[in-house]
């Protein structure tokens, strides 16, 4: 196997993942999710558009302040007054402060949407870069519509952005069009082409219209990308974005292949993924890869006895390893606080001790009246007792 290689996370769930439709959330519900992404530790939280709305610069600054592990971004485009929005919330955030900017190169966004000329783009993607720089040694700039843009062109402005300060350079797949092994060649001739590419960290941003996010994502890596971009769930602008849970567990799980390694605790995916839901009220479908319902259940006989026999028969990762704990205990109206506050914690819930009396109280008298009760009670129970009070 040749040289390890230790791949950057970027989750963008509250950016990104946040423009998936029914997905915004307010002020406190993204910085919930921030700290489940800290306890993740993924290497860096895109927090949101600053520009965008006042909500949203609150939120970018409000985790900039508030999260210390990770790197914060925020997306701004290539004008001068979104870059300055976004380091006015970033700032906070000090070194760990990651202004991220882009603009479209494709032909099809530069005549139809933008209306510029691919020499004022190229401009403008230098000035953007050198203005960002101005106030930060970490910057982030983006090809929107990379897979659709003339290679020449692509590593043109590559190699400008680099040359003008851009520590990562990401190449975003918008429109989820490529297959795996187009989006290798695209990697691999910009690493073959572009002469200062050692400068920055190559970053891949995969949608998946045609499925094929983490696929891709994955081919990039082989090609020499050192940074992945994803969310939580897959979520994000039409059929979403490469899955944090799918990308991840697919380096841990079958790096025999694959010589990358990540910092994620993997053991708190199952917690991201159910406080995602659980603050957006978008659900897991059941075959979802990692974090369904069914991803580690077993119905037919045969896998049923293999299972008992050995996990591996049937399972290619251990439920703990995504923090399922599958021996977990029954709650029912004889359980105990104890057990009550550890399984809402396993779920991710730090309340305060007023908040468990009170929705200690609720579930005795549920459980009163059901014979078990589940973890989508507790999140309910939550939902109604804590968070909308
Ligand atoms: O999909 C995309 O191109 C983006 C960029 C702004 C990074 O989200
Ligand atoms: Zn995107």
């Amino acid at each position: 196997m040749s040289e390890q290689r230790k791949i950057t996370i970027f989750d963008t769930t509250l950016r990104d993942g946040e423009q998936s439709p029914g997905a915004s959330m307010n002020i406190d519900e993204k910085l919930r999710i921030a700290h489940q992404l800290e306890k993740l530790n993924v290497d860096v939280i895109e927090a949101g558009f600053p520009i965008a709305s006042i909500g949203d610069f609150e939120a970018v600054k409000k985790i900039a302040q508030s999260i210390k592990g990770p790197q914060i971004a925020g997306l701004c485009r290539s004008g001068f007054k979104d870059i300055d929005r976004a380091w006015e919330a970033l700032q906070y955030a000090g070194e760990r402060g990651r202004i991220h900017t882009f603009i479209a190169t494709s032909d099809i966004h530069m005549e139809r949407k933008l209306q510029m000329e691919p020499a004022q783009v190229l401009e403008a993607a230098v000035k953007a870069v050198e203005h960002a720089r101005g106030y930060t040694g970490n910057v982030e700039f983006s090809c929107e519509d990379a897979v659709r843009t003339r290679l020449p062109f692509l590593a043109e402005v590559v190699e400008a952005v680099i040359a003008a300060g851009a520590t990562t350079v990401n190449i975003p797949d918008t429109v989820g069009y490529a297959i795996p092994f187009e989006f290798y060649e695209i990697i691999k001739y910009l690493k073959d082409h572009v002469k200062n590419i050692d400068d920055a960290v190559i970053s891949v941003h995969c949608h998946n219209d045609l499925g094929l996010a983490v696929a891709n994502s994955l081919a990039a890596l082989r090609a020499g990308a050192g940074q992945i971009e994803c969310t939580i769930n897959g979520i994000g602008e039409r059929a979403g974005n490469c899955s944090l849970e799918e990308v991840v567990m697919a380096l841990r799980t079958r790096h025999d292949i694959m010589p990358y390694t990540t910092d994620v605790n993997t053991e708190h995916i199952y917690n991201a993924s159910r406080l995602l839901s659980t603050v957006t009220g978008i659900s897991v479908q059941p075959n979802k890869a990692v974090v369904g319902a069914n991803a580690f259940a077993h119905e037919a006989g045969i896998h049923q006895h293999g299972v008992m026999m050995d996990s591996a028969t049937y399972e290619i990762m251990t439920p703990e390893s995504i923090g399922l704990n599958r021996n977990k205990l029954v709650l029912g109206k004889h359980s105990g606080r104890h057990a009550f506050i550890a399984r809402l914690e396993e779920l991710g819930y730090e309340l305060q001790k007023e908040d468990i009396e009170r929705a200690f109280v609720r579930f005795k008298a549920l459980a009163d009246a059901k014979k078990e009760i589940f973890d989508e009670d507790l999140d309910a129970i939550v939902a109604d007792e804590v968070i909308r009070v």
